[in-house]
């Protein structure tokens, strides 16, 4: 009888667990070929580049292009190049551990370097929510945040901030920005109505290509920081109470089904910057009626990609397709159909690849599909100059917070501030004013007036950040020395006092996403209490409202002689204090319309009708 060897030892075993070994290690599919570099020749056509290196992409390489790892998910910086990861992101408050410019510049770096490591090496894309300046990144100019454009109306203003933020951005290695927003909020209660431009189509159309065109204008040589017009399709739309999230209302909600809304209003304004040259655009994590937008092949592929043209690459939101179904290999099969052609997964890349994969070898995914994706993203770095870019000729860091960057944001700040009363033409005021009582939760306080999104997701309230001026500051710095300027925020001045004017600024607590749904937005009891006790006190009141969304007004609020809206101007406290003492006019006037009441909620879309 002939020796066999125990299974464990024979020839099958081994290949078999050679096999098994291949399924864990990355890369086990690069071909042992020279590479043709010759997708590096800016000489060539842009498509033909792109067919140069998508021929000799492996499977795997194709994947690791379609993943987007929000940075603290990286398990080992070698897993960018290995993996060959197509994108990162900061997530709002994903900072480095030195979080300054200096710290942001050597963190990216690092990972621009561990890209390069890859096969083809190709670059990487850093992402993040520069939503009102690059504003993770302390010292950074923070301007008005959208509502605060959108008050202003001026697509050049706009496109010259694009542009400097993108500027601020490609300085610390942030080459991918997910702005801008092109939502139309029907519903004040919505806790992201300030992170839209309006709610009127033809002017988010404007101001969301300014964006795009500022952004992407080539700030350094043939470099340029892609811009991310999001959230696709339908958001502001949602019904209240609809969210599939149990803490949130109306955010992540339910679209209603009608098509004829959807097409009138929300499809427009990504119409308009597909044209302009957009080449990402995110989808929402609203539904449409019952299905998840990064679920439906009829918004993604045949609206979006084939009736728009939108040759550039969709990017699901955080976790988006994941909510799909919670069976997470149906979700990706689901939604990558769909047309997502990058998943912002953003934590597990490892069984993302394994999953697509399986997927591509039994055919629930064609291969033809991932073929789509990945040349729609290459065509997006390709056009952004990122084969080209070189670190060493990065933008100097000097233009963080640059005086040029600030002196835009203050004028931005003017121009968005909206004046909603004037009784007697209180407003300006005069320099030699003699005595002012400042009061308000707001006067005083950068947090309030920068609002989220500022370092942290969900902003930070008080004064924290410096570099900074509050409109209390401005104030200060617009009067005489004469001027008798006293501060209180509780409005609690001493017995007797009595002043020529009181300035009461009323503000929200910051918030983001979900977390700002508010069944009721108004004044608080704080502010409230003291606009009163300085109406007392005052000869004449004023009333600056710092807020990312129209107030339920009030009779203490309505009592001022002047009122101004002021959404959330950001770093320049001073440009507020230009259009309060008359160094500036008032040309700001609203985006969305102010209800007078909760029970006008939600709201006719500007010149539209109830969802038709
Ligand atoms: C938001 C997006 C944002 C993304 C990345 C999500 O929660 O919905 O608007 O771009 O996070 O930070």
């Amino acid at each position: 009888m002939q020796y066999r060897p125990p299974f464990f030892l024979s020839v099958g075993a081994v290949l078999v667990l050679l096999s098994l070994l291949g399924w864990f290690m990355l890369p086990s599919d690069e071909p042992m070929v020279p590479i043709d570099t010759s997708y590096r020749d800016t000489t060539k056509s842009l498509e033909e580049r792109i067919d140069i290196l998508l021929t000799q992409m492996t499977l795997r390489e194709k994947i690791g292009q379609m993943a987007l790892v929000e940075k603290n998910s990286v398990r080992d910086l070698d897993d960018v190049g290995e993996y060959g990861l197509g994108a990162l992101l900061s997530g709002s408050g994903g900072k480095p551990e030195n979080n300054t410019p200096e710290g942001w510049r050597s963190m990216t770096d690092a990972f621009h370097q561990a890209a390069r490591t890859s096969r083809l090496q190709i670059p990487l894309l850093y992402g993040a929510d520069a939503n009102h300046g690059h504003s993770n990144v302390p010292g950074a100019t923070i301007f008005p945040h959208h509502i605060g454009l959108g008050a202003t109306h001026d697509s050049a203003l706009v496109r010259q901030i694009g542009q400097a933020t993108g500027r601020e951005m490609l300085a610390t290695g942030v080459n991918w920005n997910f702005a801008p927003s092109l939502d139309l909020p029907k519903d004040m209660r919505w806790g992201r109505v300030y992170e839209a431009f309006g709610d009127d189509p033809a002017a988010v159309a404007a101001l969301g290509a300014a964006f795009v065109q500022g952004s992407q204008s080539r700030v350094l040589g043939d470099v340029f920081v892609l811009a991310t017009p999001k959230h696709f399709l339908g958001a502001g739309s949602m019904v209240w109470g609809s969210s599939t999230n149990e803490h949130f209302s109306i955010d992540q909600g339910m679209t209603p089904p009608l098509e004829t809304a959807l097409r009138r209003a929300y499809l427009p304004p990504f119409r308009e910057v597909v044209e302009q040259g957009a080449l990402s655009i995110m989808a929402g994590l609203n539904a449409w009626g019952d299905t998840k937008v990064s679920a439906s092949h009829y918004l993604l592929t045949e609206v979006l990609k084939e009736e728009l043209g939108f040759q550039g690459f969709v990017v699901s939101d955080w976790y988006g397709v994941y909510e799909i179904s919670e069976n997470k290999y149906e979700a990706l099969v689901t939604g990558i159909n769909a047309g997502i052609d990058m998943v912002m997964l953003p934590f597990d890349y490892q069984s993302f690849v394994k999953d697509v994969e399986r997927a591509v070898h039994t055919g629930a995914i064609a291969e033809a599909r991932i073929d789509d994706a990945v040349r729609r993203i290459l065509r997006a770095k390709f056009s952004a100059g990122l084969f080209e870019y070189d670190a060493e000729v990065a933008p100097s860091l000097e233009v963080v917070g640059s005086a040029e960057h600030h002196a835009l944001a203050r004028t931005a700040v003017a121009q968005s501030a909206v004046l909603l009363k004037n009784k007697g033409g209180v407003l300006p005021l005069t320099s030699n004013t003699r005595s002012i009582l400042v009061a308000g939760s707001g006067a005083d306080n950068a947090g309030r007036q920068m609002g989220a999104w500022t370092v942290e997701w969900q902003g930070i309230d008080g004064n924290w950040l410096s570099g900074t001026a509050t409109v209390l500051d401005g104030i200060k710095a617009s009067v005489d020395e004469h001027t008798i300027v006293e501060y209180d925020p509780q409005g609690t001045f001493g017995v007797g006092t009595h002043a020529e004017v009181g300035i009461v600024v009323v503000s929200e607590k910051p918030y983001a996403e979900g977390w700002g749904d508010s069944a009721l937005p108004t004044f608080s009891p704080e502010d409230v209490a003291a606009i009163r006790v300085v109406k007392a006190k005052t000869d004449t009141l004023v009333v600056v409202i710092l807020s990312g969304r129209p107030l339920i007004m009030n009779a203490e609020v309505a009592s001022g002689d002047a009122i101004v809206a002021a959404w959330l101007p950001g770093s320049e406290g001073a440009g507020l204090a230009d259009v309060l003492f008359g160094t500036k006019p008032f040309s700001g006037t609203l985006p969305l319309p102010w209800p007078a009441t909760i029970e006008q909620v939600p709201l006719l879309l500007s010149g539209k009708t109830q969802d038709s």
